[in-house]
């Protein structure tokens, strides 16, 4: 199995280019099952994750095809010939539930095997389902699938939901385009993604107003048709490179990175005396003085993500004072913490909030971690540490991070990936 070596100690100087956002990339996947026409997604990251999405769609009918060599232009279509999502793939990645929407608008039933918990946290859909329940489908749980089906077309609702839930926003707004009549979303999430599969659906043909706001309003058309639609850049690469070259040190260009979308995080480094700017071509991250401790809360777009606490505590771990770090969203999203300390870093959690204290200098460990913001926030501490650092079950990075190793070589850190 790969691992990734990194030799810790050295500044950061040059430019990445960031990719198209692997959380936009997959409920937009999932789109493509809405029409019978093609759907062309540019700017696609080539990452584990797209690639099992793409099977599933296989499985359903629907081709995948690459449109250039690198794959960054995919083009969906095809009859769906099956409507079950079965266990083998959801078990592999939850956001596989993204097609249960869609194929319930367009053909009338889907079973798709339940996602269990994972090392996150248990994490239900019980928010998917109850919505689509509310839009006229009948829904039972039986041998560990969902069973969804409608007669005729789904119907609009008036939804609300009581958390701002990320995929159970995307699963009723691609089912509500295809419904009859209006449906409302309130207290909708508000993540650029989100917004991107708006703006993807609107240029199928869809009718949809307020993405990016509490209150989203959807009516549903008879048909979408073909469209061709950029992926938004990851916001999440963007500020896991900000981390790094927070921890250690010297100065990055995020190249297609989005200011607008890192706000919170540029917040919170900024407590910790670390520039972030917009410039030309994408956000500048720069640090040239000593780390500060700083407190962060993670919250609901447009609140500090869940998704950067793990890589922003390695840069927390070696900043000077105290940092109070709390998980609002997942239950178990600490597992960083014991691999951290065995690197020499002081964190102590405490129900859904962890102290840490910055220590001098971390050392470098042969560490492991079960989910991807996790491990990446252990190479993310491992630019700082001294002596080598091994992260085993690389796979989970290989989910999020298209050429991590060489993204961050290319600007000077001492990183390897080592196969077999
Ligand atoms: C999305 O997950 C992201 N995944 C996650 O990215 C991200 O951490 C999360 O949003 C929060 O920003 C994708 O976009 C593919 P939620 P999602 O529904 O949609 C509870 C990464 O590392 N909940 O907003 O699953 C749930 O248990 C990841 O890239 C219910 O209780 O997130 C959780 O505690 C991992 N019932 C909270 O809400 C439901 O029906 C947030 O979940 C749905 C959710």
């Amino acid at each position: 199995m790969d691992r990734i070596r990194i030799r810790g100690g050295k500044p950061l100087a040059g430019e990445i280019r960031i990719g198209g956002a692997k959380n936009a990339a997959l409920p937009l996947l999932a789109a493509g099952l809405l029409t019978n026409e093609r759907l062309t997604l540019t700017n696609v990251p080539q990452l584990a994750d797209i690639a099992t999405m793409t099977d599933l769609l296989a499985v359903h009918g629907v081709a995948v095809e690459p449109r250039d060599e690198a794959g960054r232009v995919l083009s969906i279509g095809g009859a769906i010939t099956n409507t079950t999502a079965p266990y083998d793939i959801v078990r592999k990645m939850r956001a596989s539930i993204l097609v249960l929407g869609p194929l319930l608008a367009r053909i009338g039933e889907a079973r798709v095997s339940l996602p269990g918990g994972c090392a996150i946290g248990t994490r239900p859909v019980d928010l998917h389902l109850k919505g689509l329940e509310q839009m006229g489908a009948r829904i039972t749980l039986d041998g560990g699938y969902i069973n969804a089906e409608v007669t005729g077309r789904l119907r609009g609702g008036a939804i609300i939901l009581p958390f701002a839930s990320v995929g159970a926003t995307e699963n009723l707004l691609m089912a509500a385009a295809l419904a009859q009549g209006t449906t409302t979303i309130d207290n909708a999430a508000r993540e650029p993604e989100i917004t991107d599969l708006a703006e993807c659906l609107i240029a199928m043909g869809a009718r949809i107003t307020g993405a990016g706001s509490h209150r989203l309003t959807i009516e549903g058309v008879e048909a979408l048709h073909a469209a061709t639609h950029p992926i938004v850049p990851d916001r999440i690469e963007a500020g896991t490179y900000a981390c790094a070259a927070a921890i250690a040190g010297g100065e990055l260009l995020l190249r297609g990175a989005r200011f607008d979308h890192l706000a919170a995080l540029g917040r919170a480094l900024d407590d910790a005396g670390v520039e972030l700017s917009e410039v030309e071509g994408g956000v500048r991250v720069r640090r040239q003085n000593g780390l500060r401790g700083a407190d962060v809360m993670t919250e609901p777009y447009p609140g500090f993500p869940t998704d950067m606490q793990a890589q922003f505590m390695a840069v927390m771990a070696v900043a000077e004072g105290a940092a109070m770090i709390t998980e609002t969203i997942f239950e178990n999203r600490f597992m960083h913490v014991p691999e951290l300390n065995r690197m020499g870093a002081r964190i102590n959690v405490h129900g859904a909030s962890a102290i840490v204290r910055g220590v001098y200098a971390l050392s470098g460990a042969p560490v492991m971690a079960t989910d991807l913001r996790a491990s990446v926030s252990l190479v993310v501490a491992g630019l700082a540490a001294r002596g080598d650092t091994i992260v085993n079950r690389v796979y989970h990075l290989d989910r999020g991070y298209e050429a991590l190793e060489a993204k961050l070589a290319s600007c000077g850190a001492d990183i390897e990936r080592l196969t077999g």
